[in-house]
């Protein structure tokens, strides 16, 4: 997708967002934050911050940013962090997750919810969000990934020429992810309704292949070709 695709497409949705999409993905965000914290007085970054639905579950002491495309889905993150004063969020910027402007390892964490599958270039996303994460930092990404049902699999397929109009890409899988990130995977916890969605927490250490950044406990689960570690 475009960025002039996904800016008309989240300018669209900016204003039934919270109702469409703020109880369906609550606990996939919930368990994010949670993740993301895991020591106080931690520097966060979240791209695709969306309008905002995650920020008043951060600790007070910790330090949040946010970025996204889509200055209509920030105007309402903005009148979020007014109305309920949250003070832990120190500023929510128009900027592009795939070209940031902040320094070489700024955060300790960044979080991506419900992104990776919207952004034009997730390989481009992902080499940046490592820059601007410190070594050894947590990246979180929440999202939905191409089932491995064949049924699912081709009413996946179906939307995929869709994508412009809904706003994301359905059948971005978790091998694509892998070979995208390049990053060691720690964990995947599934979440919100039926484990449809997957949480993939990884650390910022750089692996070589898809395959060798799965821990052995999750190499059976996803569809990656173990030849190329
Ligand atoms: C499905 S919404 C997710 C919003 C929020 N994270 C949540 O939990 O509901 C995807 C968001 O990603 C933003 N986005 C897409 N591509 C982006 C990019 N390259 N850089 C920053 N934000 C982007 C969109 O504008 C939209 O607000």
């Amino acid at each position: 997708m475009s960025t002039l695709a996904i800016t008309k497409a989240y300018r669209r949705y900016a204003g039934v967002y919270d109702r469409l999409f703020g109880t369906v993905f609550a606990q996939g965000r919930r368990m994010a934050v949670q993740l993301s914290t895991p020591t106080a007085g931690r520097k966060v970054l979240e791209v695709g911050v969306g309008t905002g639905l995650s920020l008043p579950a951060y600790a007070p002491e910790t330090e949040v940013w946010g970025i996204d495309l889509s200055e209509h889905m920030l105007e309402r993150a903005r009148a979020r962090v007014a109305r309920d004063n949250l003070t832990h969020v120190k500023d929510l910027q128009v900027m592009d997750a795939e070209a940031t402007e902040f320094a070489d390892g700024t955060f300790d964490t960044v979080v991506a919810m419900y992104v990776v599958s919207v952004v034009a270039n997730p390989a481009k996303m992902f080499r940046e969000i490592s820059r601007i994460c410190r070594p050894g930092g947590d990246i979180i990404v929440v999202n939905h990934f191409a089932s491995t049902h064949w049924l699912l699999q081709a009413m996946e397929r179906s939307l995929a020429p869709l994508s412009s109009v809904i706003g994301f890409h359905p059948h971005y899988s978790m091998s694509n992810m892998l070979d995208d990130s390049r990053l060691q995977l720690q964990a995947v916890h599934d979440v919100n309704w039926f484990g449809y969605w997957k949480l993939a927490h990884f650390h910022n250490t750089p692996v070589h292949s898809a395959a060798a950044a799965l821990e052995p406990a999750y190499a059976s689960q996803f569809d990656v070709d173990a030849k190329r570690a």
